[in-house]
């Protein structure tokens, strides 16, 4: 059957860091509300041109035209054995529209990590933060530095920094986090599927811990 795995956590908490790794484990697909926007932006259409507006600002994409956009992602062959949801939900609506469209592939979300890092060190992870322009693959010059400064391990194309981790709007991400997400957690808690994973340890003891709760779920 197939498996859906949501990664909730704050932004800059390595939800993205661990989706990379633990989809090419399992052979989940990793699916990336944030990546799906930037590709968008990329290829200039006109949801990437509509979702920019929020970006920018650390606010989020209205649910219609994100529920919309993972429906059709979702519908996509290579996610009939399941996805790996990073940034995805982010509001409880989003989360009912999410339950509703695995009900009809006959599924269910199967586990919920919810990592966790105090708000101090989420901005020094964003600032620090490099982004693979092809891969959108992350490292960090301090804690996850790339073999050769500026390219991508995996993929060899250039690193970049993105538009929405400047201080300001690392902030309202936060704010707009505290606000509109962290009400998921008690959404999960009550439907027994939210796991507490402590973001705080390296990179490898937050893979480790993952890959145990995903063998299990
Ligand atoms: P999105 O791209 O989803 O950003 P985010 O949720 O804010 O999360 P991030 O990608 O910033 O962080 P992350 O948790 O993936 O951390 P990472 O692994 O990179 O969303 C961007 C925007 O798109 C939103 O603001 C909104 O406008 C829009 N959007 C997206 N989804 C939406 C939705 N569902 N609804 C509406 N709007 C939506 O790690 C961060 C850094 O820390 C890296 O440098 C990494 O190397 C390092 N790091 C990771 N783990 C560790 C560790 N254990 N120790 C030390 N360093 C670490």
């Amino acid at each position: 059957m197939a498996k859906y795995i949501v990664l909730l956590g704050p932004p800059g908490a390595g939800k993205g860091t661990q989706a990379d790794l633990i989809a090419e484990k399992f052979e989940l697909q990793h699916v990336s509300t944030g990546d799906l926007f930037r590709e968008n932006l990329k290829k200039m259409t006109d949801l990437g041109k509509l979702a920019q507006t929020f970006m920018s600002k650390g606010e989020l994409v209205p649910d219609d035209v994100t529920i919309a956009m993972v429906r059709e992602r979702l519908n996509r062959t290579d996610c009939k054995k399941g996805a790996l949801l990073d940034g995805f939900p982010r509001t409880p609506s989003q989360a009912d529209a999410l339950a509703d469209m695995l009900s009809e592939f006959k599924s269910k979300v199967n586990l919920v990590p919810y990592i966790f890092v105090p708000a101090e060190a989420l901005i020094e992870r964003l600032s620090g933060r490099w982004t693979c322009k092809t891969g959108g693959h992350v490292f960090h010059e301090k804690y996850n530095p790339p073999r050769m400064p500026g390219v991508c391990d995996l993929d060899g194309s250039e690193l970049y920094q993105r538009d929405d981790d400047k201080a300001e709007t690392v902030k309202n991400r936060i704010k707009v986090y505290n606000e509109q997400t962290t009400p998921l957690i008690e959404y999960y808690r009550s439907r027994n599927l939210l796991v507490e994973v402590d973001g705080t340890k390296s990179i490898d003891d937050v893979s480790k811990e993952l890959i145990s709760l995903v063998e299990k779920a």
